[in-house]
């Protein structure tokens, strides 16, 4: 019998604010702008081949979000969905370039985000902060200007400053300013790091970019070195297991490295990364990993990381007792 009660709570580290954008919502913003695009319309769900064919539908889906009041409602209304679940906290990476790109600054942004996740703590009791990503493929400058951005911009929600996007594109070294200036300011790091490349990407963001949490890191598994270092630096690495199998980057849950690096005693969280195109939910991801034979103790384990990964601790532990709505 489980021994984790079923309204165990999660804090979730890894989910990307275009990640949580509902075929419903993506809809509703292509009928607002007149977008009748084949990929986005033709299925209830998003649908992708490997990696590549995923960023590039992911961009056309985020290309809906043109307005500040678009934000909002993307935010609010994953928030809202999420909080009916156990989830209890979240870190939310958002990418200021993408809003700029629709003319959405990064004060606007924040203008728009902010009351939307006020609004669900008050009303859902779920916490939510915010962990600013710069966005790999579009260079170390465009990195850095984002650091300096927004560490000169003083917002209690932001707590963190990461990396996604390409990550064949551009070593992790290249970020060496943009990461040290987000330390300098008092921002937590992390960076999505040995997801497709190797255990060398994983190495250069722990010892040059000296990020606090990794972002995927499965590569980390085969090199017996970086896992003992990882697990002896305590790094909590947020783990997304059905992004990495829809992605084709692992083949099935029951092989997926996580069983090994748990093994090596790495403190290992467990997250959805983009839970409308992966079509995965904090509970499908722990009924997968149980399927493919975790242990409850390591259930519990990659439960309690999440937690012990925050970069508020203050706050998740706040909201750690919430109840969810009824
Ligand atoms: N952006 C959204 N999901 C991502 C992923 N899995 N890897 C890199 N960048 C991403
Ligand atoms: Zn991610």
């Amino acid at each position: 019998m489980s021994s984790i009660p079923p309204t165990r709570p999660f804090a979730e580290l890894h989910v990307h604010l275009r990640g949580t954008i509902s075929h419903a919502v993506a809809m509703s913003l292509a009928q607002r702008y007149g977008v009748t695009s084949s990929d986005i319309a033709t299925n209830k769900e998003f649908t992708f081949g490997g990696f590549d064919d995923f960023l590039h539908k992911y961009h056309l889906v985020g290309e809906l979000v043109r307005g500040a009041q678009d934000y909002a409602l993307v935010c609010h209304s994953y928030l809202a969905r999420v909080a009916r679940s156990n989830t209890r906290y979240v870190e939310l990476m958002v990418s200021p370039d993408h809003a700029l790109d629709a003319g959405v600054t990064y004060a606007e942004l924040l203008r728009a985000l902010e009351p939307a996740i006020r609004d669900c703590e008050a009303k859902y009791g779920i916490a939510c902060r915010l962990i600013v990503t710069a966005v790999r493929h579009r260079g170390p400058e465009a990195a850095e200007a984002l650091a300096r951005l927004v560490v000169a911009t003083a917002s209690t929600l932001v707590v963190g400053f990461g990396m996604c996007g390409n990550e064949r594109v551009n070593t992790p070294s290249a970020f060496r300013s943009a990461f040290s200036l987000a330390r300098q300011g008092g921002l937590k790091t992390t960076c999505h790091v040995g997801e497709l490349c190797d255990a060398a990407h994983i190495r250069e963001a722990l010892d040059v970019l000296q990020v606090d949490r990794l972002g995927h890191a499965i590569r980390s598994v085969g090199d017996d070195g970086l896992l003992r270092e990882i697990a002896s630096r305590k790094i909590v690495v947020e783990v997304c297991p059905t992004s990495n199998v829809r992605l084709g980057l692992v083949a099935s849950f029951n092989v997926h490295p996580v069983f090994q690096m748990l093994a090596a005693g790495v403190k290992v969280s467990v997250n959805t990364d983009d839970p409308a195109f992966m079509a995965t939910t904090m509970e499908d991801e722990f009924a997968n990993l149980r399927a493919a034979g975790m242990t409850e103790e390591f259930v519990a384990e990659c439960v309690g990381n999440g937690w012990l990964g925050a970069f508020d601790p203050a706050a998740a532990k706040a909201a750690q007792s919430r109840l969810p709505p009824p």
